[in-house]
């Protein structure tokens, strides 16, 4: 066993080692030049930024994110240069990393203040087309007004019976009683067509079909070195943004044909927003609102799959965690006929099993933080960061510090038992103003999938020792968690 864990922690390694090596040999000269200028510019006016390194030239930390994983990179820095902050290069930017709780707090507090969003450069190229014009003001101005409306409790209450529909059907056509089922794989599927339907009311099985894997490539390249050559992830997913873009803005042109002769308004995000006028009178275009709607796509394909992920995987690694969750969803299951769809009431009940799942997304957070640019030249734990650089949160420098959770290794859903962690220690879903407005959403996918799940199945790992891979935007199972899965006896 010991030998077999060696060798696919090696050929994983490797895997993601080449990822980021393939570009750099293509690069080499541009490289040579890029140590000599950077070094010479290295010794300007930036004295009192926190202690760091950027790494390779092009490549910043990235080989350094992929070989060690991202909380092992958080900790390691934070213990060689300070537990406040570090300077880093990732994803092709300089950056400063603020951390722990207080990192957590200066960044929340200060939103709009000190600091204001900003999105790494994949990001832009990948979502927005005309990149070179967006700030993330304008996309977040635009779905500012959606946001209330797409999260607020009476519509969440509305998508539940989508949602629990959709997790039985997709379990009693995909998870074959004792077959194995690749768990990322399967919930990126759940949750895709879940999203679709949620979000613009697309249910064609061949046009989910159609759009999934250009889906999957954009959200895998999103976050990456932004090199524009064959083979990388940025490549493939710049391509795959285009596929995606251009089939909906065909499904918006058609839907907006539908709408003009309709009597009432169809209730998804699509159909809303292509109704929606400015002061004049005048429509959103459709490649907007195409374009608004990959972004909410995104966020619910690719955190809420990792985040089922997870939580799978804890369950099938912790059979005592299992057992508990397994009590708890069959009192709710029994309480219902066995067509009963699950209620806003049954998720209520849910208490044991969203600590498991906040325990998990404590563990393994599906996001590495996110980014901002300051707007003037700040003081952190006393170092200065220059107006115009970017900082970055990340929830592993705060979620494995011993001080906020005793036995940070150990499995514990205890711990979000009463008030919880203290402010800004768990932050899985950000906080502040800019806290993730799609948690609630998020929140009712997992319970229903999860419940679906257990009151179905028993599971284990077709590999005990898989590794979790870093180099994308969310941490990922190596082999994409297959699990073995055996009926409930009746
Ligand atoms: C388990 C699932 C999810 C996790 C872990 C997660 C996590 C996060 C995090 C960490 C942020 C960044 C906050 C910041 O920058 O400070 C965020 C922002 C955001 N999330 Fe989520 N998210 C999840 C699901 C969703 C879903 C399902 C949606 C929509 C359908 C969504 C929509 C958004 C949006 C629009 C923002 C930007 C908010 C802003 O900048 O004001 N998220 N999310």
């Amino acid at each position: 066993m010991h030998v077999r864990t060696c060798v696919l922690h090696t050929e994983t390694s490797m895997e993601a080692l080449m990822l980021y090596l393939q570009p750099l040999l293509l690069l080499l000269p541009l490289f040579l030049y890029l140590v000599f200028f950077i070094r010479r510019k290295g010794s300007g006016d930036l004295k009192n930024l926190p202690p760091g390194s950027v790494g390779w030239p092009i490549l910043g930390e990235n080989v350094e994110l992929a070989l060690l994983g991202s909380q092992r990179l958080m900790t390691d820095r934070m213990q060689k240069y300070s537990p406040a902050a570090f300077t880093t290069s990732l994803f092709g930017e300089k950056l400063v990393v603020l951390c722990g709780a207080a990192g957590n707090k200066f960044i929340f507090t200060n939103e709009n203040k000190l600091v204001t969003p900003w999105l790494p450069l994949s990001v832009r190229k990948v979502l927005f087309p005309d990149f070179d014009q967006v700030k993330h003001q304008e996309p977040e101005e635009t779905f500012h007004n959606f946001k209330r409306d797409l999260f607020k409790p009476e519509a969440l209450r509305d998508y539940m019976p989508a949602m629990d529909r959709l997790a039985r059907e997709h379990l009693r056509h995909g998870w074959k009683a004792d077959s194995v089922v690749q768990v990322r794989q399967s919930t990126k599927k759940y949750t895709f067509e879940l999203a679709c339907k949620v979000f613009m009311d697309v249910v064609d099985p061949e046009l989910l079909e159609k759009l999934l894997e250009p889906f999957s490539l954009l959200t895998d390249g999103m976050v990456s070195l932004p090199l524009n050559l064959p083979g990388t992830d940025f490549n493939r997913a710049v391509g795959a943004a285009k596929v995606v873009r251009a089939e909906l803005v065909r499904i918006a042109q058609q839907r907006r044909k539908e709408l003009l002769v309709m009597s009432r308004g169809r209730e998804d995000l699509m159909s809303k927003m292509l109704l929606v006028t400015n002061e004049h009178g005048k429509y959103m275009s459709d490649s907007k609102v195409a374009n608004m709607v990959v972004c909410v796509l995104v966020a619910a394909l690719y955190e809420v799959s990792s985040a089922i992920t997870i939580v799978t995987k804890s369950l099938a690694e912790l059979p005592h965690i299992y057992d508990q969750v397994f009590k708890e969803q069959m009192e709710i299951a029994k309480s219902k006929g066995p067509d009963e769809l699950l209620t806003e009431g049954d998720v209520e009940k849910m208490k044991y099993t969203w600590n498991v799942v906040l325990e998990s997304l404590r563990i393994t957070p599906p996001s590495f933080g996110t980014f901002r640019e300051t707007t003037t030249d700040i003081s952190f734990a006393g170092f200065t960061i220059p107006k115009g650089w970017k900082i970055m949160w990340s929830p592993h420098s705060s979620h494995y510090n011993p001080d906020y959770f005793p036995e940070p290794e150990k499995f514990d859903p205890s711990r979000f038992e009463g008030t919880g962690p203290a402010p800004y220690t768990f932050v899985s879903f950000g906080g502040g103003a800019r806290m993730c407005p799609g948690r609630g959403y998020a929140r009712l996918v997992i319970l229903v999938f999860i419940h679906n799940l257990v009151t179905k199945f028993r599971f284990e790992k077709v590999f005990p020792d898989e590794k979790m891979l870093f180099n994308r935007l969310s941490p990922a199972p190596a082999h994409g968690l297959p699990i073995r899965i055996h009926p409930h006896q009746k």
